[in-house]
């Protein structure tokens, strides 16, 4: 079984074609971040108009690679949402239009449930695990217990990971996209320099925040004056800056962790084993929160299952991957799939 997949969601355009026993024969990802950098943020009508720009080139790049014609597919899956709708109208047309003219199932995939799979690709991960999905948009704790069946365990209440670890890089100065800058910062700063809170540790449930934090880190880097260097110029306070990112990686180490450990013991009680912990998602790239989660996952008896950080990121790759496991079931999409910008996996 061969799928292409493509994804559009946000601000890569990425094409990419995997095989049923988890082969990648092809992963491109063209990022558009130089022309989101002046900006700060990504702006949804430049990914749409990148996205058309790119789209046709990048998957007949994908195919080639692959060496195959569509004619040798078994199915097309694309990122239906949720996301930035442009940019999902972009990739969402040309999987139809290929489908419909090589006459292939269409797979409209939850960009989530891609990330939640893709722990899955090239492994033999089985059913169920607990998962950490840790996004520029989401913050999830769920147990996968198959294709499709997710059970919610806790969430964010206001901002996600990845959001915070952008605007704490914005706030700083450290430059875009944000979550590579902080921990990039974060490796040469002590993180015992500032005192940040730990917002919803100890309180009973598995649910998250990180304003309070995001808001802490603001009043921290007020008080220590750093706030007036140019973007992507630490000037003379790259040390306290540092030090400030590295305290605010450790505080999210800090609450991810203990979330973990508790969703952990719930996962024991409802399906009678150890996890595995999956983390999944842009956030899981980080390096510091992956040793955190390790630690989590071996004291509970458990292990960590991490893909590697270029699959954690927004891919195609991940989105080929949930078009096999969906189309082996048979659940394949009509062509007049209408693409949504919110969708709750
Ligand atoms: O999954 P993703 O590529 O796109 C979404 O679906 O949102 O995640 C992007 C998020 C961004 O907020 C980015 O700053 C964050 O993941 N991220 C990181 C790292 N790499 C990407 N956060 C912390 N450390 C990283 N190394
Ligand atoms: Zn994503």
């Amino acid at each position: 079984m061969t799928v292409l997949g493509i994804e559009t969601s946000c601000d890569e355009t990425a094409a990419a074609v995997v095989t049923g026993d988890g082969r990648i024969l092809a992963n491109l990802v063209l990022s558009q971040l130089d022309e989101h950098r002046p900006y700060g943020g990504v702006v949804p009508e430049i990914a749409a108009r990148s996205h058309l720009d790119h789209i046709d080139r990048l998957v007949e790049e994908a195919m080639a690679e692959a060496g195959l014609e569509f004619g040798a597919l078994d199915g097309i899956a694309v990122t239906a949402g949720p996301g930035l709708i442009g940019g999902v109208f972009v990739g969402v047309m040309t999987a139809k239009a290929i489908a419909l003219a090589w006459d292939l199932p269409f797979l409209a995939v939850n960009h989530l449930e891609g990330h939640a799979l893709t722990a899955r690709l090239g492994t033999d991960l089985a059913f169920p695990y607990l998962l950490l999905l840790v996004s520029g948009g989401h913050c999830q704790l769920l147990a996968v217990e198959g294709v499709g069946c997710y059970s919610r365990l806790g969430g964010t209440i206001d901002d996600a990971v990845g959001e915070a670890f952008d605007k704490t890089a914005k706030l700083l100065g450290l430059g875009y996209p944000g979550g590579p800058a902080v921990e990039r910062a974060a490796a040469d700063g002590d993180p015992a320099a500032f005192a940040l809170p730990r917002p919803m540790i100890g309180r009973p449930g598995l649910d998250f925040s990180f304003s309070g934090l995001k808001t802490a880190v603001r009043h921290a880097a007020q008080a220590a004056d750093l706030l007036d260097d140019p973007p992507g110029d630490a000037g003379n306070d790259a040390g306290r800056k540092a030090d400030l990112a590295a305290a605010f990686q450790e505080a999210v180490g800090d609450i991810l962790a203990e979330r973990c450990g508790k969703a952990l013991d719930l996962f024991r009680e409802r399906y009678g084993k150890a996890g595995p912990l999956v983390v999944a998602g842009g956030v899981a790239a980080n390096r510091h929160l992956r040793e955190r989660l390790d630690g989590v996952a071996r004291a509970a008896g458990s292990e960590l299952m991490a893909p590697p950080p270029a699959l954690c990121t927004d891919n195609a790759a991940m989105i080929a991957w949930a078009g096999v496991e969906r189309l082996r079931l048979g659940l394949t999409d009509p062509l007049d799939f209408a693409a949504r910008p919110r969708w709750p996996l």
